[in-house]
C-alpha cells in the first residue's frame, strides 16, 4: 500500500519541520507531499530543504493563497497522477499527530473507503481549545448532520485517509469550496457516491505556533454552502419521487 501525506501550508515556518519529522518518524514508508501557497514567511523554501535532505519528501509550490480546498485539490491530482493508494490530509501545526496515523491506515487498509479522524467519537478529544472553537466545531457538525443527513460525529474534521478509487469516483473537478467547507463538501460526495465512511478516534492538539487561518468568512462560506447543498439534495429526492 503506497501512502502520500499531503500537508497544505500557508505560514507555517516553526511548525512545518517539526510535523514533518515526526511524521518521517512514526512512518517511514509513507511519502510527505507539502502544498505551499506561496506563503511570505519562507515555509515554500523551507520545504525545498526539507525535501532535498529526504526523497520520500516532496514540495508543490502554488502561485498564492487560493484556499484549503484547492490545496488539496492540487495534492490530489499529484498524488493519483504518481499512483498512490492511499492519500491522507494532514495540517501541518502539529494538531494532527502523526504518531497516530497508523490508526487512520488501519482503517484504511480494513476497507474504509474514507477514514475521518475524529474528535467527537468516544475516545476522541480536543487538547487546548477555547470553549468557542469547540462550539464552532460541535455547531458545524451538527448543522452538517442536520442538513445533509450524514450519521457522523466530525464533519469538518481535517485528518483523514482516502483511497484512491474513492477520489477517482468523486467527480473533483465539481467541488469549488475554498476555505474548510471542502472537509463538509468532501464527506456528503463521498457519502452520497455510496462509499463507507468510518471515524476514528483521534486527540487534536491545538497549535504551539503561528496562527489560525479560520475566519467569520470561511465559517460563513461553509454554513451557507451547508444549506444550500441540503436544499438542493431534497429538492432533487423530492422531484425524482415525484416524476415516478
Ligand atoms: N496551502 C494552503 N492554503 N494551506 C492552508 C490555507 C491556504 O489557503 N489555509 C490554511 N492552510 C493550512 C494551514 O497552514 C494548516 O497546515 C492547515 O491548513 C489547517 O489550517 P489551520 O488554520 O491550522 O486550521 P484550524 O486549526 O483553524 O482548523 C482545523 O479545524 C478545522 C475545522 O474542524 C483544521 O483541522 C481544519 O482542517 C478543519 O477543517
Ligand atoms: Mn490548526
Amino acid at each position: 500500500m503506497r501512502v502520500l501525506t499531503i500537508i497544505p501550508t500557508y505560514n507555517e515556518l516553526e511548525s512545518l519541520p517539526k510535523t514533518v519529522g515526526r511524521l518521517r518518524a512514526a512512518c517511514p514508508e509513507v511519502d510527505v507531499l507539502i502544498a505551499d501557497d506561496n506563503s511570505p514567511d519562507g515555509t515554500g523554501e523551507l520545504a525545498d530543504r526539507l525535501s532535498a535532505e529526504d526523497a520520500n519528501i516532496h514540495v508543490l509550490h502554488r502561485k498564492g493563497k487560493e484556499g484549503l480546498g484547492a490545496a488539496y485539490l492540487a495534492g490530489f491530482a499529484w498524488g493519483l497522477e504518481r499512483g498512490y493508494d492511499v492519500l491522507v490530509e494532514m495540517d501541518a501545526d502539529g494538531s494532527h499527530q502523526p504518531e497516530q496515523l497508523p490508526r487512520l491506515l488501519q482503517a484504511s487498509e480494513a476497507g474504509a473507503d474514507l477514514v475521518i479522524g475524529s474528535r467527537w467519537v468516544p475516545g476522541g478529544e480536543v487538547v487546548n481549545w477555547p470553549l468557542s472553537r469547540k462550539l464552532i466545531s460541535r455547531t458545524g457538525s451538527f448543522v452538517s448532520r442536520f442538513f445533509l443527513g450524514l450519521k457522523l460525529r466530525d464533519i469538518t474534521a481535517g485528518y483523514r485517509a482516502y483511497k484512491a478509487s474513492t477520489l477517482r469516483g468523486l467527480d473533483l473537478g465539481a467541488v469549488d469550496s475554498v476555505g474548510y467547507g471542502f472537509q463538509v463538501d468532501m464527506t456528503f460526495r463521498t457519502a452520497r457516491a455510496g462509499f463507507s465512511i468510518t471515524e476514528v478516534p483521534i486527540t487534536f492538539v491545538e497549535r504551539e505556533f503561528g496562527e489560525s487561518k479560520m475566519s467569520g468568512s470561511i465559517i460563513q462560506e461553509a454554513g451557507v454552502n451547508v444549506v444550500k447543498w441540503g436544499l438542493a439534495a431534497r429538492w432533487e429526492t423530492l422531484r425524482s419521487k415525484v416524476g415516478r
